[in-house]
């Protein structure tokens, strides 16, 4: 049996996660710590709630008295450490928000694994395994000249986000170089699929779209993104952190770069199709922007580190992953409206409150 703690798992990447460990490892109890934020919302886990080998804990992961006690309780012997605020438009507003969380949250833990698990001296840290999940972002900006960021590209974050990823990065591998906590890091591309926060471009176009709202794009469009399905993502945690090489570094992504306004055109002929509209008929919703701030220029991951090693590669060619993922947005109506409502915070004291 394992006890294996997963924070950030009502998010995005993190449900998709949970799905997957609860469903194929029985014999593991998976543990989900997250302070259900905007981004949070346990709605994403329905099918799996009443699973045996499944507990909710909500909790902040920068309260480390609280944390530190989470692990002595649970009897934590492996993290997948996915606790984030992750959007960059928000880190641009409020970083400290960002420092925060990635940082002094990523320490807490950190400490709390250190703390648990090297009781019995560095022998202690035998079989266990801190897993920390960060992005490309790390490596900063490309141009647009075929190269891609390797797992030894120089660290060069440009936004509060990254720079907040990048320093939670450092003090993983520092924890692993100064005391020998086991860790594993991976840097993924841009993930989608369904039950993403619609902040973030692809369900935010999608619902636009749907609502003949105007399609806010950042300058000219012309920023590229590596896409990976969310759910690929997941497959790739899963494999790096049973097979993963301890304090190795493994990028993530799909080889599958987009220019963003050519994206949002594939985006439009897909929801205009499924929602029955003539071809190219919310192109007129596209509307040009101020620019993000720092905004990079191109992001673009070579994996083949983790496909040469592990045998990764992605499952979904990109036009098919779209077509899912527009389908399930424009399926799940209620599920937009609630996680933008608010809605979600009363299910939760509806669910939990009486089961402490
Ligand atoms: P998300 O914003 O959808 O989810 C983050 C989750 O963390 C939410 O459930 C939130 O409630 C929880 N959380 C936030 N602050 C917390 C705190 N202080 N204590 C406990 N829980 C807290 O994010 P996501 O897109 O699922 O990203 C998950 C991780 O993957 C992040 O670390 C992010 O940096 C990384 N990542 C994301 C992408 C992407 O494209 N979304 C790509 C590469 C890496
Ligand atoms: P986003 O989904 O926020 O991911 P990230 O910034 O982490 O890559 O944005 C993806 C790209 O889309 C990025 O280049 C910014 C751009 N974008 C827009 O043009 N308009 C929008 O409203 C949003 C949210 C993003």
């Amino acid at each position: 049996m394992r006890n294996i703690l997963v924070t950030g798992g009502a998010g995005f990447i993190g449900s998709h996660l949970v799905r997957l460990l609860v469903n194929k490892y029985p014999g593991y109890n998976i543990v989900n710590l997250d302070k259900l934020t905007y981004a949070g919302n346990l709605e994403n886990l329905r099918d799996i709630e009443n699973s045996p080998n499944y507990s909710f804990v909500k909790g902040d992961i920068c309260d480390y008295p609280f944390v530190e006690k989470l692990f002595g309780r649970y009897r934590i012997d492996g993290v997948v450490h996915l606790a984030a605020e992750s959007h960059v438009d928000r880190s641009i507003v409020d970083p400290f928000a960002f420092a925060n969380t990635n940082v002094m949250g990523t320490l807490s833990l950190l400490q709390a694994a250190k703390n648990h698990w090297g009781k019995g001296g560095k022998e202690g840290f035998g079989n266990k395994l801190f897993y920390h999940v960060s992005t490309d972002e790390v490596y900063g900006s490309l141009e647009n000249d075929g190269t891609f960021f390797t797992e030894q590209t120089r660290y060069d974050p440009h936004s509060p986000y990254s720079a907040a990823k990048a320093s939670s990065d450092h003090f993983v591998r520092a924890y692993h170089d100064t005391y020998g906590l086991p860790i594993v890091i991976s840097n993924c591309s841009n993930n989608y699929g369904s039950y993403q926060f619609p902040e973030k471009l692809i369900p935010l176009f999608i619902n636009n779209i749907k609502q003949n709202k105007p399609l806010p794009v950042y300058g000219k469009g012309e920023n590229v993104r590596d896409w990976l399905f969310v759910e690929d993502h997941a497959r790739a945690i899963d494999l790096i952190f049973h097979k993963g090489r301890v304090g190795e570094t493994y990028n993530i992504g799909g080889f599958n770069e987009w220019k963003n306004i050519d994206l949002i055109k594939v985006l439009i002929e897909c929801t205009d199709k499924q929602l029955g509209r003539a071809p190219g008929t919310s192109e007129r919703l596209i509307t040009y922007v101020k620019d993000r701030a720092g905004h990079d220029l191109r992001y673009a991951i070579d994996s083949s580190k983790l496909h040469d090693e592990l045998g990764w590669s992605p499952s979904l060619q990109f036009e098919e992953g779209i077509e899912k993922t527009v389908k399930w947005y424009l399926e799940n109506e209620e599920w937009l409206e609630r996680v933008t409502s608010g809605e979600y915070q009363k299910y939760y004291q509806q669910m939990y409150s009486d089961r402490k």
